[in-house]
């Protein structure tokens, strides 16, 4: 509550596992969503929500063990306002020492109509759900979705009716991006002044960038008196995203002259966790992205080298330490032993066990024989490619490809399927087609490829290339990421990789995919 928090300090509520896995092809996988929660919990991140426990058996499970383990954050679920969602939340955080149910219900006059209730009607549903879910914990969180197109009254109306029912926070969602930062700030203010109990309770922001103004409006929302800023690593979340965390936090922290708030999250993990984050959920950061990406702290420009050179100020607003990127970052080579793997790894974030580090050290080896000098990238694109786990359905086993000049490629492919030795060969229009099809014989599936990106790692002829590769079939969408000195097996890979996350997707539908696709009706 406002009284008991500091007042110049924000709370980071993180919606990487929720909304941004929501985000057609972020699917993570069980293993994923615990580790990437574990980071979230280390670097202090206020609240996390851990999914929508309604979803799917899966979403339930990685939600009830997220809340197990935690050891510092409020674990949150999702809920529609239904008893049932509520019920099935409040089961899955039930072991955290923090739980939180977080319900919602959209009231803009476009959202209304879906579950085809009156004003009068929501407004008892959202009074008999907030009070439901206050019996079950102490800590609910409510919003009215699509709240910037909420009329005026109304959304006083029902925030009013949550405050009375129990609801201890209060979350205004700009559900598709709509609002700008002077909307975004007055929105709030006027709330906070109009609302009876508004200061009882917390003030939270929910912004989408659909015109890339979810930052900004976060921002503005906490100068208007929001203190919960709700955002996601890297910005991943449903179509073109949300908040970014580490923009909010480290213009916080930046401009803390003139934005004096603080949050507890501890920067210097934030490109470990931006890196885990584009790896299980196969969206590449992009070049230029604020904070996280490959060229934020990159000058290349003969003018900005010759300032830096003088004084790191000039072009620099901040430090790359401060987020987590290692001043200096001299390459491995094919002499450098484990100890100084382990080193490397550890200034990149990575904690390893010895027998994860034997493991790492034989194909650093490799990569070292193919490659003169191993850099920073290739170790964090290395971790990538050793994604492919052991209990994956489809693995490859081996491939050998034959271009040919003037004809088709030939590939032949050797895989396990499930356990079983197979192998096939294929020709096709080049040898990533050749090795594609290769796949298909051995694995038949009806999945349409929507994307296929290469990027160099670092520079070369013997530069690692990064594939990513996006599948979509009935609906679902995955998104596999490998990386390899051969462009062609690295294709191969990324490939393979988004037909087993299409397969841990399929797990999910039925239930998942019906609960997301009602998942703005008002089922009670
Ligand atoms: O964008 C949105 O409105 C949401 C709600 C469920 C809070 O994600
Ligand atoms: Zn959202």
């Amino acid at each position: 509550m406002t009284n008991a928090l500091e007042k110049d300090r924000v709370l980071i509520f993180d919606t990487t596992l929720r909304d941004g896995e929501q985000s057609p092809g972020a699917t993570m996988t069980h293993d994923e969503k615990l580790e990437i929660a574990g980071l979230l919990d280390e670097m202090g991140v206020d609240i996390i929500e851990a999914g929508f426990p309604i979803a799917s058996e899966g979403d339930f499970k990685a939600v009830s063990e997220i809340a197990e383990r935690s050891q510092n954050s409020v674990i949150c679920g999702l809920a529609r306002a239904n008893f049932k969602d509520i019920d099935r939340c409040a089961e899955a955080v039930r072991k955290a020492a923090k739980p939180r149910i977080h319900t919602f219900i959209g009231t803009s006059p476009l959202h209304r109509a879906i579950p085809n209730l009156t004003m009068d009607e929501m407004a008892e549903r959202i009074h008999d759900t907030v009070t439901h879910a206050r019996n079950l914990v102490d800590d609910v969180q409510w919003s009215p979705m699509d709240a910037t197109r909420t009329e005026w009254d109304y959304l006083c109306r029902v925030i009013e009716i949550a405050i009375k029912a129990g609801a201890t926070t209060i979350n205004i969602p700009d559900t598709v991006g709509y609002t700008a930062p002077l909307e975004s700030a007055d929105l709030i203010r006027r709330l906070i002044d109009t609302v009876p109990g508004a200061d009882q309770v917390i003030f939270a922001t929910h912004c989408h960038n659909d015109l890339g103004m979810a930052t900004a409006n976060a921002l503005a929302a906490v100068e208007g008196g929001a203190r919960q800023i709700e955002c996601t690593i890297n910005g991943l979340g449903e179509r073109a995203g949300n908040t970014a965390l580490e923009e909010v936090v480290m213009a916080l922290k930046v401009r803390n002259d003139i934005m004096p708030w603080h949050t507890n999250v501890d920067t210097t993990k934030i490109m470990h966790i931006s890196r885990r984050v584009s790896t299980v959920s196969g969206f590449p950061v992009q070049f230029n992205k604020a904070i996280v990406g490959k060229n934020a702290f990159a000058h290349e420009s003969g003018i900005h080298q010759d300032g830096m050179l003088k004084n790191k100020e000039t072009f620099e607003i901040m430090r790359p330490e401060d987020v987590g990127l290692s001043g200096t970052s001299l390459p491995l080579g094919k002499h450098s032993g484990r100890a100084a793997l382990r080193d490397k790894l550890g200034q990149l974030g990575y904690e390893v066990g010895d027998n994860q580090l034997k493991d790492i050290f034989v194909r650093f080896k490799e990569l070292a024989d193919r490659k003169k000098e191993v850099f920073d990238d290739d170790i964090v694109a290395l971790m990538r490619s050793g994604e492919d786990a052991e209990n994956d359905y489809l693995q490859l086993v081996s491939m050998k490809v034959i271009c040919g000049t003037g004809g088709p490629a030939e590939a032949t492919l050797e895989m396990e399927i499930d356990g079983q030795d197979v192998s096939a060969t294929a020709s096709g229009d080049g040898p990533v087609d050749a090795s594609f099809k290769a796949v298909r014989k051995l694995y038949p599936n009806s999945a349409h490829l929507q994307l296929y990106q290469v990027h160099a790692v670092t520079e070369g002829t013997d530069a690692q290339a990064t594939v990513s590769v996006r599948l979509e079939e009935d609906g679902n969408i995955a998104t596999g990421q490998s990386a390899n000195t051969d462009t062609v097996v690295a294709s191969a890979k990324a490939y393979i990789n988004a037909l087993n996350r299409l397969i841990v997707r399929r797990g999910k539908v039925g239930e998942g995919a019906d609960a997301r696709e009602i998942s703005y009706k008002d089922a009670t």
